[in-house]
This record gives C-alpha cells, sequence and structure tokens, in this order.
C-alpha cells in the first residue's frame, strides 16, 4: 500500500519535473512582465473596466447580463474553453458563448471575437479567472477537433514553408527579429498587444503567425482557427490563465 502510494507521488513528481512548458509571461521582458503585472498600469485593464460596466448595463433591447448570471456565478468559467456545444456539435470558444447570449438576449448582431463589446467581456470574465488553471473540455466529441488542429499545427505553410511547431517548439526561446519566440500557448488572451496599441483575442494573434509566415489566413469563421483553439488549451491543460496579458 505505502509502496504503490510512493510510486504514485514519484510518477506526480516527475511529471511536474519534465512540464518544460513556460508561458509567453516568462518570455517577456522585465519592463513587460511588470506592465502585466501591475493592474494600474496594464492597459488591458481598460477593457477590463469596460466589460465589467457592459456586465451590468442594461442594453436598449432584453436584458442586462447580470440579471441572468449572478456575478459570483459565472466568473470562473473563463478558463474551461473551448467547450463542446451539444447543440451545434462544435466547439464554443469563450467569445462565441458571448456572443451568443449577446444575440438571443440583448438583440444584438454578432461581432465575433475581435469586436468591441465581445473583447470586453472576454477581457472581464478572463480577468475574473485570473490564476486558474486552464480546464478546456474532455469532451471526446472535441478530440477529433484536438486531432485536426495538431495535423494543422505540424503543416508547412506559407512562403516560408513553416509549421507552428517550427518556432514554437523547436525554436521556443530564440530571437527572431526583435522578439523572443514562445511557446505558443493561448493563457493570456485577449492580450494587450504594444503593437496593436490594443486589445486582441487569441484568433487575432494566430492570424498574426499565419501571415508572418506568408501564408493567406483562413477566413474568420474557417474550421482552422477553432481546431487550433482546441489544440492549443488542450496542449496549455493546467498552465495558469493570465488575461489580460500584455505582449510587445
Ligand atoms: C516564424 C516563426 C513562427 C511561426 C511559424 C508561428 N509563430 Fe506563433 N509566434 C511567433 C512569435 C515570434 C510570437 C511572439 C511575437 C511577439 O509577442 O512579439 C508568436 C506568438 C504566438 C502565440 C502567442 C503566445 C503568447 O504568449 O502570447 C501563439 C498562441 C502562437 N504564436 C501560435 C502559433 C500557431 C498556432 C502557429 C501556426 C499556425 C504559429 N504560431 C506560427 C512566431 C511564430
Ligand atoms: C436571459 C438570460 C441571459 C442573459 C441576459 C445573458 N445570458 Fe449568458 N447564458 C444564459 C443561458 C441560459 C446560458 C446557457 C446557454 C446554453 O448552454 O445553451 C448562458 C451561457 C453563457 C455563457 C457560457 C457559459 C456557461 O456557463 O454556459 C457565457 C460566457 C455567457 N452566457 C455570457 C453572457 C454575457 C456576456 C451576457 C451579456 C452580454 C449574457 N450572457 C446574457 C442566459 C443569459
Amino acid at each position: 500500500m505505502r509502496r504503490a502510494a510512493s510510486a504514485l507521488l514519484l510518477t506526480a513528481l516527475a511529471a511536474m519535473a519534465a512540464d518544460t512548458r513556460r508561458s509567453g509571461f516568462d518570455d517577456l521582458s522585465p519592463a513587460l512582465q511588470a506592465l502585466q503585472r501591475d493592474d494600474t498600469q496594464n492597459p488591458g485593464q481598460l477593457w477590463v473596466q469596460e466589460g465589467q460596466a457592459l456586465w451590468s448595463r442594461a442594453p436598449a433591447q432584453g436584458r442586462a447580463c447580470v440579471a441572468c448570471h449572478a456575478t459570483d456565478t459565472l466568473p470562473p468559467i473563463a478558463a474551461s474553453f473551448p467547450r463542446f456545444d451539444p447543440a451545434a456539435a462544435r466547439p464554443l470558444t469563450l467569445s462565441a458563448s458571448i456572443d451568443r447570449c449577446r444575440v438571443r438576449h440583448q438583440h444584438a448582431a454578432v461581432q465575433g471575437p475581435d469586436g468591441a463589446e465581445v473583447l470586453a467581456h472576454a477581457a472581464y470574465l478572463g480577468h475574473l479567472a485570473r490564476g486558474r488553471p486552464l480546464q478546456p473540455d474532455t469532451h471526446r466529441a472535441l478530440d477529433a477537433w484536438q486531432a485536426r488542429g495538431e495535423t494543422l499545427y505540424r503543416q508547412r505553410l506559407g512562403q516560408l514553408d513553416l509549421a507552428c511547431l517550427h518556432c514554437h517548439d523547436q525554436r521556443a526561446g530564440l530571437r527572431l527579429g526583435g522578439a523572443r519566440i514562445p511557446q505558443g500557448h493561448p493563457t493570456g488572451y485577449p492580450a494587450y498587444r504594444l503593437e496593436w496599441q490594443a486589445l486582441g483575442s487569441l484568433q487575432r494573434r494566430l492570424r498574426n503567425c499565419v501571415t508572418g509566415v506568408r501564408a493567406e489566413a483562413w477566413a474568420p469563421q474557417a474550421d482552422e482557427w477553432l481546431a487550433l483553439e482546441v489544440y492549443l488549451a488542450r496542449r496549455a491543460a493546467g498552465m495558469a490563465l493570465e488575461v489580460p496579458a500584455v505582449r510587445p
């Protein structure tokens, strides 16, 4: 019995020691790390505040978010996406579920992950779940999406003929131009990027990587983004959420 328990402990310790995953935060300069850490300085906090205000604001038609989601029941959910949506039989991102409630209950139009209100809601909900381990849905129906995402991750793209894997697994930590190549974990999104002078979604970040290798980006609604998001979230499972992150 004792032997089994200590074997279990050793296995757990080995798994911890073998976890070499690093968040993009770890590869930031000390100045940017300080900016991300300090809520009074982090520019992403402007979106968090806007999201907090929107949460309880009654729309022209329909109901405020807070009317249905008591503020203390919804907050920790941001770390549990993408989820499997049984009705659509597809993965559902946090942004998409925000949009769905805006459309259903506030008579709003779909904005997509980089719409102003969706970004603000996602920043607010992400911030409330900050520090929680990423726990994307383990529903088996998402396994095929994960596999498809992994295939994309390993597939060479664009004129540079590079796969995500070549940069984020094989060259992580090295410099590319001015930037240090991170491992490519989605823990900080939506994130404030200095280059954008704005908060942006994970999809926007991925689009930058795809066009960065001179490939044509998929259409905004394309399944490829969703498959990559499922794969990346599962690859980062257990890492702490750090919304809103600051990136160069
Ligand atoms: C040529 C190298 C290269 C390729 C190929 C590449 N990326 Fe990136 N990626 C980068 C660099 C460099 C950054 C960080 C840029 C910065 O923050 O200034 C980045 C950032 C990211 C981030 C954000 C990480 C964070 O902590 O903010 C994710 C996620 C990501 N990439 C995913 C992908 C995916 C998925 C693919 C394939 C579709 C891909 N990348 C292809 C170089 C690459
Ligand atoms: C009229 C009630 C109502 C309003 C108003 C409402 N929601 Fe929802 N919301 C729901 C219901 C019901 C679900 C579960 C939907 C489902 O699973 O099909 C849900 C699900 C969600 C989810 C997915 C998380 C989960 O636990 O399922 C998010 C995120 C969310 N809502 C955000 C919002 C935001 C942001 C607003 C304001 C813009 C909002 N909701 C307004 C009723 C509402």
